[in-house]
């Protein structure tokens, strides 16, 4: 007879009421033009495809456990010890190892909207989420911050899915203002943000984060990092995962680091290819935020010159259907009259504003 187990009824009761994260759609085939995600259009370093061969002739070695390698290049780069550096399986492990170290009540702190990883990670530490909302103005509610009193408060800097980006100012005013932990997420910031991480010497309740995955172009290899105090690294070390990183993680992220020149380069031609697809959709007479990233927020207006979650959602079907890819988040007011679309190349900008354009003559 077969055994049976009530998995469900089984499991600890925060996992039973947990959402797990629904990433952006991956489509399979050809034919796409995939701006949905945020990735770099352009492929990593030429010097990682060498570093990654080199170590895939050592699998059948484990990795060195704490990427001590990476975590030397990345804090020299900062002039910091590497004391004061983790490296995650992507930064989204990073800020699963922040949760669970330092998340108590009242809970979890973040924006809305800003990543929707956070209440994620919040409910599997079994944490409450606190909201701190925006109006459309998406200007940081300093005050608002303060008075959760969260013990972890996760900001986007620049934030997503708008590309807004705050101040140092800002920013320092909410380290001033919290008993909490600030844990500034710089997924985008080279694309045109300030960093935080000078003030991590006055502020020890700050951790940034970044990642590997936007700037550095290497989304599939899972690398990103935090800056903090060493005795926060000291602390999330303990509950990382031995071997976190897989040694062609390690290889391939130490390469492209090194390689400055490619990664400027990369990054000013995102700029500009995002500024000049921006001009085209002010052309059109469309709001656009303001974007620090490697996307755009824009509120389509279609050709009755109207605006609103059904001129958006009928925006996204028919870049769809003509196989253009972008992100369109209906659940939540601020977000429901626009669409987000991450920099492609120049050609993939083409592809997406000539499919506006058939949509704007045939509406
Ligand atoms: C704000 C923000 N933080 C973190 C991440 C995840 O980065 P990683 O690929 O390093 O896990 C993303 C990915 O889209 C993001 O938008």
């Amino acid at each position: 007879m077969k055994k049976s187990f009530e998995a469900q009824a089984q499991a600890q009761a925060h996992i039973q009421a947990l959402h797990a994260y629904v990433p952006g759609e991956q489509p399979q085939g050809g034919g796409w033009t995939k701006l949905n995600t945020n990735e770099n259009p352009y492929p990593p370093s030429a010097a990682v495809a060498p570093a990654v061969a080199a170590e895939a002739a050592k699998l059948q070695f484990y990795p060195e456990p704490t990427s001590a390698a990476l975590r030397a290049a990345i804090g020299e780069s900062f002039g910091l010890s590497s004391a004061h550096v983790i490296i995650g399986n992507g930064s989204d492990n990073i800020l699963d190892l922040i949760t669970r170290c330092f998340a108590q009540t009242p809970g979890v702190g973040h924006t809305v909207p800003s990543y929707s990883l956070y209440p994620v990670v919040a409910g599997m530490s079994g944490q409450e989420l606190l909201e701190v909302p925006f109006d459309r103005s998406m200007r940081l509610d300093v005050a608002a911050i303060a008075s959760l009193q969260a013990r972890v408060f996760f900001l986007t800097n620049p934030n997503a899915p708008t590309g807004v980006a705050f101040s140092l100012k800002d920013i320092e005013q909410v380290l001033q203002s919290i008993e909490g932990l600030l844990v500034v997420d710089e997924a985008y910031v080279d694309f045109g943000g300030e960093s935080a991480f000078p003030l991590l010497e006055a502020y020890e309740n700050l951790i940034v984060v970044r990642t590997f995955s936007k700037s550095y172009s290497l989304a599939g290899m899972r690398v990103g990092y935090a800056l903090a105090a060493p005795k926060i690294i000291e602390l999330l070390d303990r509950v990382r995962d031995a071997y976190n990183l897989d040694r062609i993680a390690q290889a391939a992220a130490l390469a492209a680091f090194q390689d400055r020149t490619y990664f400027e380069a990369r990054c000013a031609e995102v700029i500009a290819t995002r500024e000049k697809t921006r001009a085209a959709l002010d052309a059109h007479g469309w709001f656009t935020y303001p974007s620090s990233a490697n996307f755009l927020f824009t509120e389509p207006k279609n050709a009755a010159g109207e605006t609103g979650p059904e001129v958006a959602a009928a925006l996204f079907e028919h870049l769809k259907a003509q196989r253009v890819l972008v992100r369109y988040f209906p659940g939540h007011p601020l977000t429901c009259a626009f669409i987000r679309v991450s920099i492609g190349t120049e050609a993939e900008m083409q592809v997406f504003l000539t499919a506006i354009n058939l949509w704007l003559n045939h509406a």
